[in-house]
């Protein structure tokens, strides 16, 4: 059995924006999905999921998932996460120059479907890398990104950027701008993560965006002004030493841009009012700046405050079911047990 796991990520700026390839700075954090996988004799997947934001659910089918298994938990999620499962393997096979292999797959997250923070993308990144192992093929976490995203963008009917993916596959800080990833030197910021025990659908939220942008001039401009947030930021981010705890000056920066990029994804439609209060407690707690994280419409909130003061805040925050402080995650993708090399030959497994 290979063993890989991933981090999940928040958004320090410029979410939805980089879709449309403006840059945007995502912080991979100390969350991961872990996923299990051990070669089968036959090409059935047989999929366990735990704390995926569900209760629990094991199914198993030949083909593809369209082929609905048959669960007692909510279609939807359980399609998504199959989605990206399914996804993730045909990589993998492709990546192994294999067809018809099946597997036994087992995903352990500790980060909420849909959230904001990754989830999808550090199955995915994990899933390939443990997959491809298990085949006896080892990628580069490079490769394991361009993979992961493809993964994604099928999944997501093409409307998904390289941030997410890119940051759970290398860790740390990241900046991405279409197609053009790097990894930046930051100091570890101080993330609270606030969570309304919800979930925003991906999808519909960035397809609201596009509509918006293509309909008015000035939810253009709103996008292209996300942009330039990110590229102040990032010269804030290039300006300090990544040894150092970050300067209360620095912070206080970061979180005005912090603040302007939530007005303005408020603006673009993706905030909700659970977030909008999760927001404004952090700030009122004292936190230095917040903004919702990820696609939005439900999910989380990040808020940047060295002091406990935003975590007490939020956890007296009607609708915040949830605060946890997020630790930097500097590594990315990385093996958590197994071996290259360990496919079963045909008529071996149980
Ligand atoms: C979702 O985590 C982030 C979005 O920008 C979509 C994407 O970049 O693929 C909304």
């Amino acid at each position: 059995m290979t063993v890989s796991s991933a981090p999940g990520k928040v958004y320090l700026f410029g979410e939805h924006a980089v879709v449309y390839g403006e840059p945007a700075v995502p912080c991979a954090i100390e969350r991961r999905a872990t996923v299990s996988v051990e070669p089968r004799a036959d090409d059935h997947i047989r999929v366990t999921a735990r704390d995926l934001s569900l209760d629990g659910f094991t199914v198993e089918y030949s083909g593809s998932t369209g082929d609905h298994p048959d669960v007692n938990v909510p279609t939807p999620l359980v399609e998504a996460a199959m989605g990206y499962i399914d996804a993730a393997v045909e990589q993998a096979l492709d990546a192994a120059s294999r067809e018809n292999v099946g597997f036994d797959i087992t995903v352990e997250s500790e980060i909420p479907l849909g959230a904001g923070l990754g989830s999808s993308a550090a199955v995915v990144v994990a899933g390939i890398d443990a997959a491809t192992r298990a085949l006896g093929v080892e990628l580069d976490p490079r490769e394991i990104a361009e993979r992961a995203y493809r993964a994604e963008y099928e999944v997501q009917d093409g409307q998904a950027s390289r941030a997410d993916t890119f940051c759970s596959a290398m860790g740390g800080a990241v900046r991405v701008e279409a197609d053009d990833c790097r990894t930046l030197d930051a100091p570890n910021l101080p993330f609270v993560v606030g969570f309304d025990g919800g979930a925003g659908d991906t999808g519909a939220l960035v397809a609201g965006v596009r509509d918006l942008r293509e309909r008015y001039e000035f939810a253009a401009d709103t996008v292209e002004t996300v942009g330039d947030i990110v590229r102040n930021g990032e010269q804030l981010l290039a300006d300090a030493d990544p040894e150092e705890p970050p300067t209360d000056e620095l912070l206080a920066e970061l979180g005005n841009l912090m603040d302007f990029n939530h007005g303005l994804l408020e603006a673009l439609g993706v905030s909700s009012r659970s977030l909008d209060n999760m927001v404004w407690a952090a700030r009122m707690a004292g936190a230095h700046g917040a903004k919702l994280t990820g696609a939005g419409g439900g999910g989380c909130i990040v808020a940047l405050d060295p002091t406990p003061e935003t975590e007490t805040g939020l956890r007296f925050t009607p609708g915040c079911e949830d605060v946890f402080r997020a630790e930097l995650a500097t590594e990315g993708v990385r093996v958590e047990a197994g071996h290259a090399g360990d496919t079963p030959t045909e008529g071996t497994a149980e």
